[in-house]
């Protein structure tokens, strides 16, 4: 696959992630998945309470691994829920969890054959990770993936400004 294939492959746009009519969108949780502020109460809340009720039969998540969930009153098909690190100046492992939360929602998203896939910024809210390292962590775990992957077809990062998508883009024309 060309780069140029794999570039027209991740879409960076900015909006709520919850208006997303795609097959999955990914959640920045917490390890208890039971909800909590920014993206993981939009999603919750959109969802309805059925979402919560089965995130209580999972048994939480470790951070930098994800569980699949359905979508219930998203108009996404499934909710994959990961848990960022919490950044701590990038000397505890930040780096290696943020990429293998991307990995790991892509490897459910082969899974259940998700053709469309939409994640937020993970970690780059509550906690505090540093959206321009975050963005490069993301885009390059994307990357890897679609480069041995035919599904997703389409990686979508939804940010909720204008700031974040300008740090994502800036990253992405490196
Ligand atoms: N759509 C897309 N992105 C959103 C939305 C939304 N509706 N709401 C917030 N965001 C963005 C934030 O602006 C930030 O860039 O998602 C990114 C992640 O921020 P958080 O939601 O705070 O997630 P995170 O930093 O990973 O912290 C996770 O916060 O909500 C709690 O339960 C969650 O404890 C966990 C922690």
């Amino acid at each position: 696959m060309t780069a140029k294939d794999m570039a027209s492959r991740i879409e960076l746009r900015v909006g709520d992630i919850t208006t997303l009519r795609v097959d999955a969108i990914v959640n920045a949780a917490n390890e208890s998945l039971l909800g909590g502020g920014g993206v993981d109460g939009a999603i919750h809340r959109a969802a309805g309470p059925d979402l919560l009720a089965e995130c209580r039969t999972l048994d939480g998540c470790p951070t930098g691994q994800a569980k699949i969930t359905p979508g219930y009153r998203l108009p996404a098909k499934y909710v994959i829920h990961t848990v960022g690190p919490v950044y701590h100046g990038g000397t505890e492992g930040e780096t290696e969890l943020l990429r293998s939360c991307h990995i790991e929602a892509l490897r459910l998203a082969v899974e259940h054959d998700c053709r469309t896939v939409a994640f937020p910024a993970i970690s780059c809210g509550v906690y505090g990770y540093p959206i321009t390292e975050a963005a490069r962590i993301a885009l390059s775990a994307a990357a890897e993936h679609l480069r041995s992957e035919d599904v997703p077809e389409k990686i979508t990062f939804v940010l909720f400004s204008q700031a974040a998508y300008a740090a994502f883009d800036a990253v992405r024309q490196d």
